[in-house]
């Protein structure tokens, strides 16, 4: 009997220097894909997924990722005053439940595992779901729905995983599969392997199942890839002790911490819309010059 899903961690402490100047006073995981945040496209995945609190592991300069998810009376107020009522709706769809939000800050960028061993106290002793914003998944189902099925089915901890090529595998944590009764077990996992190294092109998608035991090994994990507390080098000790598996998504992932796959996810995104997308087709075949 494998335990319910119900609490997912989003590290969103990240300085998305990357993108400076546009996230040098707004949070990265703000920026617009279309006309929705990239945190709340990834809340989106949770939510539909079925999860019950979501756990914020912020940094300095965040705040307004709070505010996104919180009640805002004076605009509530003007858009009611206004009849603005499919605008108000939209807003309190996305809405998280009262109490259903959690906000705790990485107090030093020291690295993704010790963002998630920030979450700790608030997860508590059961498995939970940890998402990358920076890694729109965009398919029929949400992946995280499909992980937690696995998850259901065969137990176990689960790392989303995607096909890169061979240039591309230095900038992701890469796992080695083997088959086991149809699920993909996980035999190897390294965190950005030197270009040539790699054990496969299955690279780690940024969407995870862990079980609480991690925390256990996040507490004393030493610095790896990058001078940084790594979350793949915690799972490699636990993997010692607990399978994993590796689920792949059935549809597109978008990694907008890169400015090409920003802009790609705002195209698809926005391809996809039924607002925007038809003329936004005719545009782009203009532009491409057909
Ligand atoms: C993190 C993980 C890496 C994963 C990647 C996905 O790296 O450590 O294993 O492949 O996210 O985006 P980061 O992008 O934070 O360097």
């Amino acid at each position: 009997m494998t335990k319910r899903i119900r609490k997912a961690v989003f590290p969103v402490a990240g300085l998305g220097t990357r993108f400076l100047p546009a996230t040098k006073a707004i949070p990265k995981e703000m920026l617009t894909v279309v006309d929705r945040p990239v945190i709340q496209h990834v809340v989106d995945e949770a939510r539909a997924a079925g999860i019950e609190h979501f756990i914020f592991v912020t940094g300095r300069g965040k705040a307004v990722i709070e505010d996104h998810f919180d009640i805002n009376f004076e605009l509530d107020r003007t858009l009611s005053e206004r009849g603005k009522t499919r605008e108000l709706e939209g807003l309190r769809r996305d809405l998280p439940a009262a109490g259903a939000t959690s906000f705790t800050r990485q107090q030093a960028p020291l690295g993704l595992g010790h963002a998630v061993w920030c979450a700790r106290d608030i997860v508590g002793d059961e498995p939970f779901a940890v998402l990358l914003p920076d890694m729109l998944h965009l398919g029929r189902e949400p992946c995280l729905a499909g992980m937690i099925r696995g998850y259901e089915a065969h137990g176990g901890n689960l790392i989303g995983v995607f096909e890169v090529p061979d240039s591309e595998t230095h900038q992701y944590g890469i796992v080695g599969v083997r088959d086991e009764k149809g699920a993909q077990a996980i035999t190897e996992m390294v965190e950005k392997p030197a270009k040539g190294t790699a054990p496969s092109n299955l690279a780690v998608s940024g969407r995870y199942i862990l079980s609480p035991e991690i925390f256990r090994i996040l507490e004393t994990q030493e610095r790896g890839a990058g001078g940084e507390i790594q979350l793949t080098d915690a799972m490699i000790t636990l993997a010692r002790s607990q399978p994993f598996f590796a689920h792949t998504f059935a549809g597109e992932i978008y990694d907008t911490g890169t400015k090409l796959g920003f802009l790609m996810a705002n195209v698809a995104y926005g391809l996809r819309r039924e607002d925007v997308g038809p003329s936004m087709r005719v545009e782009l075949d203009k532009l491409m010059g057909r």
